[in-house]
């Protein structure tokens, strides 16, 4: 018998609980997993507070990422006793998540976690962070490099700023973190931003061009927020796009990719090939200091994931919250 969160059914007529659930019930795969940690992300909260459509069949455990120990395998690549993660792959959404104590995979979804990373460092990063890494990877893809100048990253006090900050102040470039919670200002100057500012400047609908004043961008927000860093790149700048937190719409006009030739390069996480995760988390493991996983995290156990789901959807949660599945 193994503990999970469980979303039964659609119509949600009982809210998603913690349930033992007997092994047999796990789904096919080639890897069996003893889960360790996983996260409770922004796409999380939405499955299990049903305000969005990520939930594709019932029952379903939520849970996009987990990190964890190999129990069995039936293939080569993996053997009992491997550190492994995952992140994405429609885990979650169409195939059983992170937020259980045991999982059965398959084995293309499967990371080793790289050194010096334990299990519970690499889901403090977790997906959040792997994020951060790939809009880190699109900039530089980009020609982007800290001496071309600023780079803002929207929603910076969340899971995916925060690192986006981190990692980019780690690399030397002068991060201006904006967010909505002034009061976060000291946490994102330790993290690695040089200046803070207001959300509320990019929120609103804005012309079609700016000042030029970032070289580069992280835009964890979609709508007008990126509709304005667009018109805020200076010539050539980059914006790596990952998120909606403020819509998925995108208001924007063409005049800052027609009169300064900017870039707009879209980040997806979930299937996002392989090769390139495995450079993400070789980067992570290099990059991330220990004092930044633990700045950002905050740990709490899986009865409590349920009940932080609307906080999460409500951008009241700084950094991570890092799910102990066995707490
Ligand atoms: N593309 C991918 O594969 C991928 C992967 C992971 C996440 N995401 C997406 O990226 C976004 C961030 O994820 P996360 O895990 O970092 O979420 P998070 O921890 O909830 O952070 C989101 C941050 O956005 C800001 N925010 C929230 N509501 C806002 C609004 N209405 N207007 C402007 N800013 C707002 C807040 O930052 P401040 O308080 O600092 O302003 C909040 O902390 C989400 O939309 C998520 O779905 C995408």
């Amino acid at each position: 018998m193994f503990k999970a969160i469980l979303i039964e059914n659609e119509q949600r007529n009982s809210p998603p609980q913690v349930v033992e659930l007997d092994e047999s019930r796990l789904p096919e795969g080639d890897v069996s997993v003893a889960v360790e940690y996983s996260t409770l992300n922004y796409k999380d909260a939405l499955a299990i507070t049903g305000k969005a459509p990520i939930v594709r069949h019932y029952p379903m455990i939520p849970g996009i990422d987990l990190a964890g120990v190999v129990r069995e395998s039936s293939v080569p690549e993996f053997k009992a006793g491997d550190a492994v993660l995952v992140n994405g792959w429609g885990l979650g959404e169409l195939h059983w998540g992170g937020l259980t104590q045991a999982a059965r995979l398959k084995a293309q979804w499967l990371q080793k976690i790289p050194a010096p990373l334990t299990a519970r460092q690499a889901m403090a990063i977790g997906t959040a962070g792997y994020t951060a890494m790939l809009c880190v990877l699109a900039l530089e893809a980009d020609g982007v490099t800290p001496g071309n100048g600023p780079v803002l990253v929207t929603g910076a006090s969340g899971g995916v700023g925060s690192f986006a900050v981190a990692l980019l102040g780690r690399l030397g470039y002068e991060v201006i973190a904006s967010t909505g919670r002034p009061e976060e200002a000291d946490y994102l100057k330790a993290l690695g931003a040089s200046e803070i500012c207001d959300r509320a400047q990019f929120s609103s609908p804005g012309k079609p061009l700016a000042k030029e004043r970032f070289a580069a961008a992280i835009d964890c927000i979609g709508s007008h927020t990126l509709a304005n860093v667009c018109a805020s790149l200076r010539y050539g700048g980059t914006v790596a796009a990952c998120g909606m937190a403020q819509g998925l719409d995108f208001p924007a006009s063409v005049a800052p990719f027609i009169l300064r030739g900017i870039t707009l390069r879209g980040v997806d996480s979930v299937y996002c090939p392989m090769d390139i995760r495995k450079q993400a988390w070789s980067r992570l493991a290099e990059l991330v200091l220990p004092a930044t996983i633990d700045a950002v995290l905050h740990e709490i156990g899986l009865n409590e994931a349920i009940g932080r789901a609307p906080e999460v959807l409500a951008g009241k949660i700084r950094g991570r919250l890092l799910v102990n599945v066995n707490r």
